[in-house]
């Protein structure tokens, strides 16, 4: 008797709960990072990418309305057929100018972002990738059907190894700031040795919110980048030279065959980047630079990992957290390797000083 659809996915789902990794929504009432629980207590957020608290910028959601207004609330195509509105080439524009890129391309995700760089570029070649790159790179360079080689978390010298050692084209992706552990990887290094190698260099700038080593100008470079994080709205973005932007509109399947970006988040975008770009961007910069020197000083993002170890110690710790009002996430594998389940703390310019005086008392009082 053959085992019904039901039963297998119970056997899953009873797999994965006895290695502590089940997960469930929880849905917050409110606007970030302060929130109501559906049990109706009030809690602080330590968990949201939202690093400037841009999403609930006045100017931001103002002109998310007014693109609602003008456009209406989809685009109801890929941009290619009848989904392009001006607000997208604006917002391409602005992102050039403030990255210093000749062309950029956006996305209705970062994540499809990765996949579209890494299924154009990554065909045919050696994709050589850290070990610790986002889910959507990993994802990316399988749907590349690529040779794709896993080099030493931040270790320049063996990223060097396998691209040197590469049949035919290499490409060389990483993240910048990596998404569970916080740090930076070694960009100069990476950079001078496509320089050397001729490889192309591919950093997903997701998390990026302080400034990162510049790259040669000499080596074929794309960032990418998501709208979703410090820029406090939804939606990705490829950039770089016009011949590789152009090349990503023809062959990224994930752009090509996809509903062209809301317009009301490409507005909010437009409107995050110039705030970015003012006085008022280097403001909630140092707000928060300080925040997270109150955490762990000089660590080079908001990301502070606090590993606990196996799944339970995480959670455990989470649940304590939560009981004095501030969510923390318990981060478990398969999101982290085995054994270094953590806390993922991260911090935003929306938070008050006192919060984070209180998040740091209560991370002190863990056992
Ligand atoms: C490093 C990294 N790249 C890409 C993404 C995907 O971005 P988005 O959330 O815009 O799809 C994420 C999101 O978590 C990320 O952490």
């Amino acid at each position: 008797m053959p085992v019904t659809w039901a039963d297998w996915a119970a056997t899953e789902a009873d797999s994965i709960r006895a290695a502590g990794q089940w997960r469930q929504l929880r849905s917050l009432e409110g606007r970030g990072p302060r929130f109501e629980l559906e049990d109706g207590r009030s809690v602080v957020a330590f968990a949201s990418n939202d690093y400037l608290g841009l999403s609930q910028h006045p100017a931001v959601c103002a002109a998310a309305r007014a693109a609602v207004e003008r456009w209406g609330a989809g685009t109801g195509s890929s941009r290619l057929v009848v989904g392009d509105r001006p607000v997208h080439s604006e917002l391409e524009n602005s992102l050039a100018d403030w990255r210093g890129v000749e062309a950029v391309l956006v996305f209705a995700t970062g994540y499809q972002a990765n996949l579209a760089v890494l299924t154009t570029f990554g065909a045919g070649a050696r994709i050589v990738s850290d070990e610790l790159n986002h889910a959507s790179i990993i994802d990316g360079a399988r749907l590349a059907r690529a040779e794709v080689v896993v080099y030493r978390h931040g270790d320049a010298d063996h990223a060097d190894q396998l691209v040197r050692s590469a049949p035919g084209r290499a490409l060389l992706v990483s993240d910048t700031v990596f998404s569970m552990d916080g740090d930076v990887a070694p960009v100069a290094e990476l950079s001078n040795l496509c320089a050397r190698r001729g490889a192309m260099l591919v950093l997903d700038d997701a998390h990026a919110v302080f400034d990162v080593d510049p790259v040669d100008p000499q080596v074929a470079c794309i960032r990418v980048g998501t709208l979703s994080k410090a820029l406090g709205s939804q939606g990705g973005y490829v950039a770089g030279s016009r011949p590789f932007v152009d090349l990503v509109v023809n062959r990224g399947r994930s752009f090509v065959f996809t509903t062209g970006l809301a317009p009301s988040s490409a507005a909010a975008a437009k409107a995050a980047v110039d705030i970015c770009r003012s006085a008022e961007g280097g403001r909630l910069r140092r707000t928060l630079r300080g925040h997270v020197d109150a955490i762990r000083e000089r660590h080079p993002s908001p990301i502070v990992p606090v590993v606990m170890g196996d799944e339970a110690s995480a959670l455990a710790a989470s649940t304590k957290l939560l009981g004095a009002g501030l969510l923390v996430p318990a981060i478990r594998p398969p999101t982290v390797p085995a054994g270094t389940s953590r806390l993922r703390v991260s911090l935003s310019a929306a938070h008050s000083g006192d919060e984070v005086t209180r998040l740091a008392k209560a991370l002190a009082d863990l056992p």
